[in-house]
């Protein structure tokens, strides 16, 4: 029975469609050690990946059937994201569509968190997130282990951000196995407006190297994968290793006065997180992480700074 003054109408739309909201987390490599180009154009990774708590947000809505993907995003850096079928989040809803036969029809939003295009796996976390999304509003109920699969084909980092903690990949970066860790870590971010192509930057590691980089193992992070385990900061500060890094600063050579001041400031390592620029700096507290940010501001070094803490978790629901 109507109410007085309410049409049967107005009920239906007072409802909002329903939606399915997930965040995911950015990653710092720990260690990034590269082997020489392959044939398949990729180079043969290990490399120790941690996630922290910079969380990308998806939400996925239900749309009327035929409406297809639509896509908008904000937050810091929205205006450089694509909004078509080259974002990654875009092309993780056809990809799961294809794969459990529903038809792909979902609103996505992304609510940024992590920089963009900085090295830190940004547009990785999107893509894992809007998976466990459209998973969880089509009711499709894809087992994890599949949707990894699925993830790999995304993107080399997309599994680690559905995974998150802190892990070991090997391959192109895509096959985990989760790393023992005790405690806490305080990061602090230095981020840049320009963003760097992935691509670029193992291109000018090709040069540098000149195709000719040693095998790679996880032998060299022996140091590294005992201070996780003992939660020592200051030995985990000393072993942060990334192959990428000489790359990565023959493109923005300012990045070597961002490292630099990390340094005199007490940082317990700083490195420059994945392909870059995004410069990742250890610091001994979140007290700590703030004087640095502070300093990287004051010396207008980082366009963006972030303090944060690792590990945290990987790709899961929210509402
Ligand atoms: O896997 P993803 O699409 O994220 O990789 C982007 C680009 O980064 C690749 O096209 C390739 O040029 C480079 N890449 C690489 N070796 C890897 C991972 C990525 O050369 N292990």
């Amino acid at each position: 029975m109507n109410h007085p003054g309410t049409t049967p109408f107005a009920r239906l739309t007072a409802a909002p469609p329903p939606s399915a909201r997930v965040r995911a987390p950015g990653k710092v490599n720990l260690s990034l050690r590269v082997g020489a180009l392959q044939d398949d154009g990729y180079h043969p990774l290990v490399s120790v990946f941690q996630a922290v708590a910079l969380f990308e947000e998806v939400t996925a809505t239900q749309v009327l059937p035929g409406s297809g993907v639509s896509l908008t995003v904000d937050g810091p850096q929205a205006a450089a994201v694509p909004l078509d079928i080259s974002n990654l989040a875009w092309r993780a809803a056809l990809l799961l569509a294809a794969h459990t036969g529903v038809e792909p029809d979902v609103a996505l939003h992304v609510r940024k968190g992590v920089p963009v295009a900085g090295g830190m796996a940004g547009g990785s976390a999107d893509a894992a997130a809007a998976l466990v999304a459209c998973d969880a509003l089509w009711e499709t109920g894809v087992p994890r282990s599949e949707l990894v699969e699925l993830a790999a084909q995304l993107g080399s980092d997309v599994p680690f951000c559905l995974l998150g903690h802190t892990a070991v990949g090997t391959g192109r970066g895509h096959l985990l196995t989760p790393a023992m860790t005790r405690g806490e870590f305080h990061w602090v971010f230095g981020a840049s407006d320009r963003g760097l192509s992935t691509p670029a930057v193992f291109a000018a590691f090709d040069e540098l190297t000149q195709g000719g980089a040693p095998p790679v193992g996880l032998e060299d992070d022996t140091a590294l994968m005992q201070a996780l385990r003992a939660g020592d900061p200051t030995a985990l500060g000393a072993a942060l290793h990334n192959d990428l890094q000489d790359a990565a600063l023959s493109l923005r050579p300012e990045l070597a006065r961002t490292l630099e001041i990390a340094h005199e400031t007490g940082a317990l390592g700083a490195i420059v997180s994945g392909s870059g620029p995004t410069v990742a700096a250890l610091a001994r507290s979140r007290q700590h992480a703030l004087a640095i940010a502070a300093t990287w501001t004051a010396e207008g070094a980082a366009d963006t700074v972030w303090t944060t803490t690792g590990p945290a978790h990987g790709a899961r629901q929210t509402s």
